[in-house]
């Protein structure tokens, strides 16, 4: 019996929805607020393998989910690449800003490897204790998102200081694109090499570009990136998840070679299903705000998903990740639903 999650992702026929959630392991848990205590640095508790293990770990337990994602973030990628990264509470990720593509010469992927070896450690402790029926996902950031972080120094409203070299350097974004591209392939590769048996690319500000930029920045190298991981390791599934993609779904469902889309909350359902479930599996859509809502609400609109997707290949999911208000009973409540739903 293959696990649910890999055969929705391939396509096969299943006998009950799979779900997973982004953010699934994270503060809405009192669980991982107290691992979370005993380390102050964010990054440093991402590098160490016992606590990721555990996050990892714990909602799966509490809430039986068909997937488990690594504890990490996008964020280890230009932490590898040697450039400073930290979090600070209230502020989330501060990067010192790359000034111009001068100072793309000072990054390299060189050793990324063994600088990222306690992800890799982690996601094989993982694998060995999970549950025969729950898949271990691997994931990254698209080179679009990590690069507004390197370049922006931090999260941004209007990515100003981003399109600036987009438009008026791109000779210089390219050359990071390139270095962006390598890493991020050779990262879901040694995941994949550890035991993650699915990899998701997060491409959260895929949303804030005009056509010829997404097809540059977002869609290009994310399916180079696709294209080199299938190269190695051929038979693993690849989500990705353009956010705010709108329009642009369809590209990313039907070009760039992965084998699922996971949609925001702002698709239509109908659309998802006649549209892009016709060229790839569809992962996604209920509003994280909907799961803190809970109860009827959030019931009703679950089971039109259901009703709407789960007829071709489907995962259930989140238009975006959980927010640290999510009452975990809800949590619960979704993921019986979910597993209790039929045609
Ligand atoms: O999904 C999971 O449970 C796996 C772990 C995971 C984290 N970040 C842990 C995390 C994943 C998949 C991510 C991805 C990530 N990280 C993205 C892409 C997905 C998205 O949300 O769009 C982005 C843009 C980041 C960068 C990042 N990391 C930000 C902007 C922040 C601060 C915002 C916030 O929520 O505080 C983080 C920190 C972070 N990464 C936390 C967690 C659980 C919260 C840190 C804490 O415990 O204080």
């Amino acid at each position: 019996m293959t696990k649910s999650l890999l055969r929705a992702l391939k396509g096969e026929p299943q006998d009950r929805v799979p779900i997973w959630l982004m953010r699934q392991a994270g503060r809405y848990l009192p669980e991982y607020m107290e691992v979370r205590s005993k380390a102050p640095d964010f990054l440093k508790f991402c590098y160490s393998p016992d606590m990721a293990v555990e996050v990892t770990l714990q909602p799966v337990r509490r809430f039986g989910l068909d997937g488990a994602i690594i504890f990490s973030d996008i964020l280890v990628i230009p932490d590898a690449l040697g450039q400073k990264v930290g979090f600070e509470p209230g502020r989330g990720p501060v990067l010192e800003a790359l000034p111009g593509p001068e100072a793309i010469a000072a990054l390299s992927r060189e050793g990324l490897r063994e600088d990222l070896a306690p992800v890799y450690q982690a996601i094989g402790e993982v694998s060995r204790n999970l549950p025969a029926e729950v898949t271990m996902i691997g994931f990254a950031g698209a080179p679009w998102t990590i690069a507004s972080y390197m370049i922006e120094g931090g999260s941004s409203k209007d990515f100003a200081k981003l399109k600036s070299w987009a438009y008026g350097a791109p000779e210089g974004l390219a050359r990071l694109f390139d270095l962006l591209v390598a890493a991020i392939a050779d990262h879901l590769c040694a995941q994949i090499e550890a035991g993650a048996e699915v990899v998701q690319i997060f491409d959260s500000w895929a949303g804030v570009l005009p056509e010829q930029a997404f097809e540059a920045w977002s869609l290009r190298p994310i399916s180079e990136i696709v294209s080199r991981v299938k190269g190695v390791h051929p038979g693993v599934p690849i989500i990705v998840f353009p956010n705010r993609a709108a329009f642009y779904y369809q590209r990313i469902a039907s070009s760039s070679g992965a084998d699922a889309v996971s949609i925001d909350a702002t698709v239509p359902l109908e659309y998802a299903r006649d549209v892009l479930q016709k060229a790839a599996c569809v992962q996604g859509n209920l509003d994280p705000m909907l799961l803190v809502q809970g109860g009827e609400p959030m019931k009703r609109e679950a089971r039109r998903i259901l009703d709407t997707l789960a007829g071709g290949p489907f995962v259930f999911n989140l238009g975006h990740g959980i927010v640290p208000q999510t009452p975990p009973d809800h949590v619960a409540a979704l993921v019986e639903e979910v597993h209790n739903w039929r045609a």
